[in-house]
């Protein structure tokens, strides 16, 4: 069976992991800080600060960024529950918009009246690794006065209009899970180009601690280990060629399949670099599930996308649970049962993922094509 991702690591990582293991210093050290200023330098932010996790980072931005219990926050529903669940973490409340057709990403056109007096940030998801249209949402940002995060967890190395994903917001996080373009096994970062947000992420994923054993903020404990750093900064170096093979592979999947009427292959809009991510096919919803179930009987895993939009994950009706939910006190009436998504709640149904990953072979990526055509033939 191909799978649907296959983390690569090599000799070069497992040397860093040795010299780490020498060296003695395991927890976050000097590996971390080099890591965070190699990141800083390819995203093109003056600040990265390395945290445990994508959700983390996303975490941490908010509260950095001035979010706080009973605030809102603007988001997709078409995204990874990390999307969400950092909003509710902190005790805010995910305001969703709706996403548009083409790339999948939140809907410019529809998030000024999602706005209330309560909204404090819009976090925009670039989902699959094509950047969400960028221009539009910071001008609303700007006008409303609201920072912008950018959740670049699928995102690294793609660009929009030139500029690195990462750097676009007033802050931004990646992740840098096992499947991800580049992996520490689990890892997050935040960048940025304020100060004041760099230096308050980086407090509060140590405790809040400003001294020793003096802690001025309620913080977390958050932090990379050596480990990961050392891991991320080989992948780092590869970073580009290996997403240099993916755009190879979409480019051929693109090319083989257009003539398949039943399918909308994903587009790269014109301003858009795609990091390849996922490489994310939409179909009609009563085939989709059959597609899939065909294509690992011919030996290819396919994934479907999230298959609940997040304002309908079953936590999300049970939010005013009063007993058992802290955020029943903050938000006595929440409920998103008449929450009505129309675009994420059809793609949830139709879209779904093939494999893409820098070290497919060709005679896998032709496997791949062949055993798509085949379910339609
Ligand atoms: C869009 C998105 N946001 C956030 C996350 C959370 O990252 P992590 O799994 O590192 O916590 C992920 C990945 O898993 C993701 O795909």
């Amino acid at each position: 069976m191909i799978p649907i991702a296959r983390p690569v690591l090599g000799e070069e990582e497992i040397n860093a992991v040795r010299q780490v293991l020498q060296s003695g210093q395991i927890a976050q050290g000097p590996k971390v800080k080099e890591f965070e200023e190699k990141f800083a330098q390819y995203i093109g932010t003056k600040y990265a600060v390395a945290v445990s996790n994508g959700t983390a980072a996303l975490q941490l931005a908010l509260i950095a960024l001035g979010v706080r219990p009973g605030d809102e926050v603007i988001t997709s529903p078409l995204s990874f529950f990390a999307s969400a669940s950092s909003i509710l973490l902190i005790g805010a409340k995910p305001v969703f918009v709706d996403v548009e057709e083409r790339t999948y990403n939140m809907d410019p056109t529809k998030i000024r009246d999602a706005i209330t007096p309560k909204t404090k940030a819009i976090m925009v998801v670039h989902l699959h690794g094509h950047p969400a249209d960028m221009d539009p949402i910071l001008e609303i940002a700007r006008e409303e006065n609201l920072p912008v995060l950018e959740d670049a967890a699928q995102a690294h190395g793609a660009k929009y209009k030139g500029k690195m994903a990462g750097s676009l917001g007033d802050a931004a996080a990646f992740s840098f899970y096992a499947t991800k373009n580049m992996t520490t096994g689990e890892g997050g970062m935040v960048t940025t180009n304020s100060e004041e947000i760099a230096e308050m992420v980086s407090l509060l994923r140590h405790h809040g601690q400003t001294s020793r054993y003096v802690h001025k903020y309620l913080g977390y404990n958050m932090r990379m280990t050596e480990f990961q750093a050392a891991i991320g900064l080989v992948q780092l170096k590869k970073l580009d060629s290996n997403n240099m093979r993916r755009r190879e592979i979409a480019k051929r999947y693109s090319g083989e399949l257009s003539d398949l009427k039943e399918l909308i292959l994903p587009i790269e809009e014109p301003w858009a670099k795609h990091s390849w991510h996922l490489y994310a096919i939409r179909t009609e919803k009563d085939r989709r599930d059959s597609i899939i179930s065909k294509l690992r009987e011919l030996g290819v895993d396919a994934r479907p996308t999230y298959p609940i939009p997040l304002h309908k994950q079953p936590i999300m009706e049970r939010l005013n649970d009063g007993n058992r939910n802290f955020l029943a006190r903050i938000f006595p009436s929440i409920s998103y049962a008449n929450v009505s998504l129309p675009i994420a709640e059809k793609l949830t149904n139709e879209l779904f993922y093939i494999p893409i990953y820098h070290n497919l072979t060709e005679k896998e990526v032709s496997k791949v094509i062949d055993s798509v055509r085949k379910v339609f033939s």
